[in-house]
């Protein structure tokens, strides 16, 4: 009689393999397993000026160019001009992806927010499913959140964002100035709903010839089912975007 093993490994075909979404950022997504598992929300939270937006520029526009994957940034606060003119400097041209289908840009004022959510998010779903969008950046939850001070009405607008958000489908990031303590990523309520957190910060170094200097940098301080870098990796702006480096690399240098 054959005695059965105590262990039969388990057939690969039971395994569910999550597909990971690539940055495409030189060094970034070595330091989370390859890239964001697909369809997660990640919060982007940061003082202003530490590089939020450009990181979330450079996340549509690689997907768009280097994995034909169409993006759609919703902004709060930042115009098209604005910001395709600002891509346009690292050489990224979101006029010509917009013509492609590739990337759509929707501007909503901090007051119209009540009109997104009156709408069930109508026209950002529309938009999405015309270009067939998988990712999706918005800029920044903080405008969103601006015109409901009340807090139980901010938690539920906030709930019913989140709602929606799974609903669209897409790889989002999603931007958050730290200015209140609700949206403090490491205590708030938002860092809750969300599948990962990425800390954007700077601070000063010194050059070689001893002048101090701005140094952003990130930190992922969350992400679900990630074996991710737990250091502070340094961000640095180069012509055709940013490059990230885990600290013991700039040591070892
Ligand atoms: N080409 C560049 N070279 C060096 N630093 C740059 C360059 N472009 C932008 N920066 C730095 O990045 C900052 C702006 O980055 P970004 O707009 O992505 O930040 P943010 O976190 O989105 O800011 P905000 O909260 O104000 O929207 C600038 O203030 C500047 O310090
Ligand atoms: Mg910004």
């Amino acid at each position: 009689m054959t005695v059965p093993p105590a262990y039969s490994p388990v057939s690969p075909d039971f395994r569910h393999v999550i597909r990971r979404v690539p940055t495409g950022i030189p060094g970034f997504d070595e330091l989370v397993e390859g890239g964001f598992e697909e369809k997660t929300n990640t919060l982007l939270a940061g003082y202003a000026g530490t590089g939020k937006t450009t990181f979330s520029m450079q996340f549509l526009y690689n997907g768009a160019v280097k994995w034909n994957e169409p993006g759609v940034y919703l902004s709060f606060a930042e115009s098209k001009e604005s910001i395709f003119q600002h891509c346009l400097n690292f050489g990224w041209d979101f006029y010509a992806l917009e013509q492609k289908g590739l990337a759509r840009h929707l501007f909503y004022k901090a007051h119209q927010v009540n009109k997104l959510l009156e709408e069930g998010g109508g026209t950002v779903r529309d938009t999405i499913s015309e270009i067939g969008a998988k990712r999706l950046v918005i800029d920044s939850i903080t405008a969103y959140g601006l015109l409901f001070r009340d807090d139980y009405k901010q938690r539920e607008a906030l709930l019913l964002f989140f709602e929606m958000l799974i609903k669209w489908g897409c790889t989002s990031l999603i931007i958050a100035e730290q200015l209140s303590g609700m949206l403090d990523a490491r205590s708030g309520e938002i860092g809750f709903l969300t599948d990962g957190i990425i800390d954007f910060s700077y601070g000063q170094m010194e050059d070689d010839s001893g002048t101090k200097i701005r140094r952003h940098q990130l930190e992922i301080l969350k992400m679900r089912g990630t074996a991710h870098y737990n250091g502070e990796a340094e961000m640095i702006f180069t012509k055709q975007g940013l490059v990230v480096k885990k600290t013991q690399d700039l040591l070892r240098q």
